[in-house]
């Protein structure tokens, strides 16, 4: 997001870039004790299979995996709850290992972290057993003197984390790349990187293979990321609605939206006077409209400071609440935290509720596609089989 610098939000990032270098390095340790997975039997659970909810039936976990083989299983009785296929947030910005518990104990299995100035600090919340899988981007590639670059600048005193011009772009793809992140970032923003610079970046990334994921908060920066061919846009303009011909456009490209109401909402509760926050619901309402794919995303961060915190876990269910205020039905908001990011991130393992799938699961009280706000009722998480403790606080 827009960062406002501040003393405040300066001290906070160099704690959030700096901090817990005791995990750096052992990315493979299990932090709870978890007890090892067993197999189980929910009986009588209706899944949320993408159009709505199956007839009671019996899903089986074993190890990590959903499997059909029901022997020697311990029998759960679930009558009266849903299974949701673990929630997936598009846009989180995890520092520490307490923000990923928030997120698990709220059913959110897989985080898509979004600025990485320190890959280190990232894959520190990487592979922690029964914890919430995150996947790592690339740091954000901003101009120097913009907003986000003077944020970058502030972490990074070697200038190498900025991108000048469109010739500086392979030499900044291929630095990123030695910390082989997931996806790659860009900022479009004004004053920012220019179209050109924007394009180049989207082009070597592409030869690399990654896809490229684009912040882009108000309506000129979501035509500069339209036109750079970016895979997918963050964010929802809090200035003006995005057109009817941009959301066409996106469709025909085949690109997907994250608008991230939750701080698009808190952002515009802070600056009401210059930002509307029916401008993002109306850009939200649009994509619909001409069906482009939408993906839940928070933006959820803990930094005072830096524009608007967002907490973790509990905001990826007021998102789709948001969602629906938008326009979307219960189960179009439910697709856009499950069946919709596991498709277009290409998590072939996860998003459904099927043999062979990981057994990332959310058991929820009520039914969520009746009122999305049923969401909230989390009784039971598993993350890759792993039973996770506390949930719902
Ligand atoms: C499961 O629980 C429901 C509701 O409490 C109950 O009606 C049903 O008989 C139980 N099923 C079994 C097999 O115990
Ligand atoms: C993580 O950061 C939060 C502040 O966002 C802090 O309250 C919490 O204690 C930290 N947890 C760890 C394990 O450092
Ligand atoms: C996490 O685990 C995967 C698969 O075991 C491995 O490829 C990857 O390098 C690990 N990442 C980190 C940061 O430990
Ligand atoms: C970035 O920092 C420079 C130097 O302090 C300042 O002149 C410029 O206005 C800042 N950019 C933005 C967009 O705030
Ligand atoms: C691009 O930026 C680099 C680094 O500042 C500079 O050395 C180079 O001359 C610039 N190239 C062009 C074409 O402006
Ligand atoms: C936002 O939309 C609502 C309902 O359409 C309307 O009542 C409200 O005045 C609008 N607010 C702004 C700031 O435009
Ligand atoms: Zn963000």
């Amino acid at each position: 997001m827009l960062p406002i610098l501040s003393l405040c939000s300066l001290i906070s990032l160099s704690t959030f870039v700096l901090s817990c270098p005791g995990h750096i390095g052992h990315g493979h340790a299990n932090i709870q004790t978890a007890s090892p997975p067993r197999k189980l039997a929910l009986t009588d659970v209706r899944i949320f299979n993408g159009h709505g909810l199956s007839a009671p039936t019996t899903i089986v976990i074993s190890g990590s995996h959903i499997t059909d083989n029901i022997k020697d299983a311990e029998h759960f009785n679930a009558s009266g709850h849903v299974l949701l296929p673990g929630l997936i947030d598009s846009h989180v910005h995890p520092t520490n290992i307490t923000h990923l518990q928030q997120l698990a104990r709220w059913g959110v299995t897989t985080g898509m972290t979004m600025a990485c100035f320190s890959a280190a600090q990232c894959a520190s919340l990487q592979n922690h057993t029964g914890l919430t899988n995150v996947f790592r981007s690339s740091a954000p590639a901003a101009a120097p003197g913009s907003a986000h670059g003077n944020l970058t600048s502030f972490v990074d005193h070697t200038g190498v984390l900025l991108v000048h011009n469109s010739s500086d772009a392979v030499r900044w793809t291929q630095l990123q790349m030695q910390s082989r992140p997931d996806y790659i970032k860009l900022i479009a923003e004004a004053p920012g990187l220019s179209q050109d610079t924007l394009n180049a970046l989207v082009i070597e990334s592409h030869s690399f293979g990654k896809k490229v994921v684009c912040h882009a908060a108000t309506f000129s920066a979501y035509s500069q990321a339209v036109t750079a061919g970016v895979d997918q846009i963050h964010h929802s303009p809090l200035d003006k609605p995005i057109t009817c011909t941009i959301a066409e456009e996106i469709k025909k490209n085949g690109r997907a939206v994250v608008p991230t109401l939750a701080i698009m909402k808190a952002i515009a509760d802070t600056q009401s006077s210059t930002s509307s926050f029916n401008a993002s619901l109306a850009t939200a309402a649009e994509l619909r409209r001409k069906r482009v794919p939408i993906l839940a995303g928070t933006d959820a961060n803990l930094q005072p400071g830096i524009v608007a915190t967002v907490p973790f876990g509990t905001s990826l269910h007021e998102e789709l609440e948001l969602l629906v205020e938008a326009g979307l039905s219960s189960v179009e908001a439910l697709r856009a935290a499950t069946v919709e990011p596991a498709r277009v991130w290409g998590l072939e393992d996860r998003g459904v509720v099927k043999v062979g799938m990981r057994a990332d699961l959310v058991l929820v009280k009520g039914d969520p596609v009746r009122d999305v706000r049923e969401s909230r009722n989390v009784k039971k998480v598993w993350i890759g089989g792993v039973e996770v403790e506390g949930v719902g606080a």
